[in-house]
């Protein structure tokens, strides 16, 4: 049985929703071994999916697993997804600023993937904050406080776990279909009412360009649509790091900043944008009270005051917050305007200092990571500062951080932060 559906996959023919189920099922259960799962893994990845088949995939797997119930907490509850990027802490700022104006925010995040932190790992480098919520509990904090994140659980959509470990070693990672219905199964299963994804498009995203965004997000979309769920995928450029702060300590810091009412422009002006869609799609404000709505809550105490709440919840403590004590200051050796850091390559320094995992085993390193003293756009000088480097005790590969630059002589034409936004009609 298994041999013909993969045949007919190679054959490019429609798989049934029976077709999915007997593999989802079988795969779970062991009946399907990973060679016969890995070959019909790759011939989605080369043949597609039609949107009918990614859709009877998505429900295969939501039903692989149990669903967690939201509706005993009273409110629109409107859910956020970032296909991840690096330095993205958006959720952390974002969920927050949200709850504040009354809008319940159960939040369901998980760890890093290849380059890109996870939230949870951030919100681990505050020392005592439990990102593992049993189900009673994080619906009760819904409930009495308006906000909570938590680590997925154990159980939510298993087929995805079991799939997803095997395309990030098969090569099959960069499919639409399958990215679609990895993200939406487990985003119907966390039991949100509305859904915002934040889709990244650029060279540290899972999306290289626009057109296959575009593709995953009416995708997404459609799915959402046939729950009837509203989907809103924003397309948002991750072609240079997000902030100026990355590693796990050092972004809840620019959490933080963001929060009081500062902190670097390209991160406030996404956090305002998503939640402009999330607070207008919560209460049914206008795009305009929504946003005037959070660029207030952020100037006036309440969204911080919500984080804090949120932390001290969760039995964190900020006042304990460190950053690795060795702080190297990288300068330029060259004159002119910066005209792109590579997120991919940023990422990847980053990652070689400690603060992500090569292994599902690994510890992260919370202390460790970079500060952009300089921007895209901006000019600098011979011998100024271009990068501080947090650091414990590894070798610095300074040239390898001055890689991620490139500085010409002229101003460069600035990328778009936000590139579109596609809903569900
Ligand atoms: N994120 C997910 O959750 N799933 C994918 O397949 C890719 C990115």
């Amino acid at each position: 049985m298994i041999i013909t559906i993969i045949d007919k996959k190679r054959r490019r023919k429609r798989l049934t929703r029976e077709d999915l189920a007997y593999v989802v099922s079988g795969f779970l259960d062991g009946t399907i071994p990973d060679y016969q799962m890995a070959s019909l893994l790759m011939a989605i990845t080369i043949h597609g999916m039609t949107t009918e088949e990614a859709c009877d995939l998505t429900d295969v797997m939501l039903h692989s697993g149990e669903r967690i119930d939201l509706s005993a907490i009273p409110g629109i509850k409107v859910d956020k997804h970032s296909t991840g990027g690096i330095g993205d802490k958006t959720t952390i700022i974002l969920a927050p600023l949200v709850a504040s104006l009354g809008i319940p925010v159960a939040k369901m995040s998980g760890r890093g993937l290849g380059l890109t932190g996870g939230t949870i790992d951030k919100l681990e480098a505050i020392p005592g904050f439990r990102v593992s919520l049993s189900e009673t509990e994080f619906v009760n904090q819904v409930t009495e406080i308006g906000l909570a994140i938590t680590g997925g659980t154990k159980n939510l959509v298993p087929a995805d776990k079991a799939i997803y470990a095997l395309r990030d070693v098969t090569g099959t990672v960069a499919s639409i279909p399958l990215i679609a219905s990895s993200i939406m199964s487990k985003k119907l299963a966390s039991g949100a009412d509305k859904i915002v994804i934040d889709l990244k498009v650029g060279k540290g995203a899972l999306m290289p360009n626009r057109i296959e965004a575009e593709k995953l997000a009416y995708l997404m979309t459609r799915i959402g649509k046939q729950y009837g769920k509203d989907t809103v995928c924003i397309l948002t450029d991750m072609d240079e790091p997000l902030g100026c702060k990355i590693g796990n300590a050092l972004e809840i810091q620019e959490c933080m900043e963001v929060l009081q009412g500062g902190g670097p422009k390209d991160i406030k002006d996404l956090v305002l944008y998503l939640a402009m869609y999330m607070i207008h799609m919560g209460t049914g404000m206008s795009y305009e009270e929504a946003r005037i709505a959070a660029i207030e809550q952020l100037s006036n105490g309440e969204a911080y005051a919500k984080f804090e709440e949120m932390v001290a919840c969760q039995g964190g403590d900020l006042s304990r917050l460190t950053v690795a004590p060795k702080v190297f200051s990288i300068k330029s050796t060259k004159t002119g305007f910066i005209t792109a850091i590579d997120a991919y390559k940023i990422g990847a320094v980053v990652h070689k200092i400690g603060a992500g995992r090569s292994n599902k085993e690994d510890q992260i390193d919370y202390g460790v990571g970079v500060e952009l003293t300089k921007k895209t756009g901006e000019f600098v000088t011979e011998g100024e500062e271009l990068v501080k480097v947090y650091l414990h005790e590894h070798d610095l590969a300074m040239q390898e951080i001055l890689d991620c630059f490139t500085i010409t002589e002229h101003a460069p034409t600035l990328h778009p932060l936000i590139y579109g936004v596609i809903e569900s009609d």
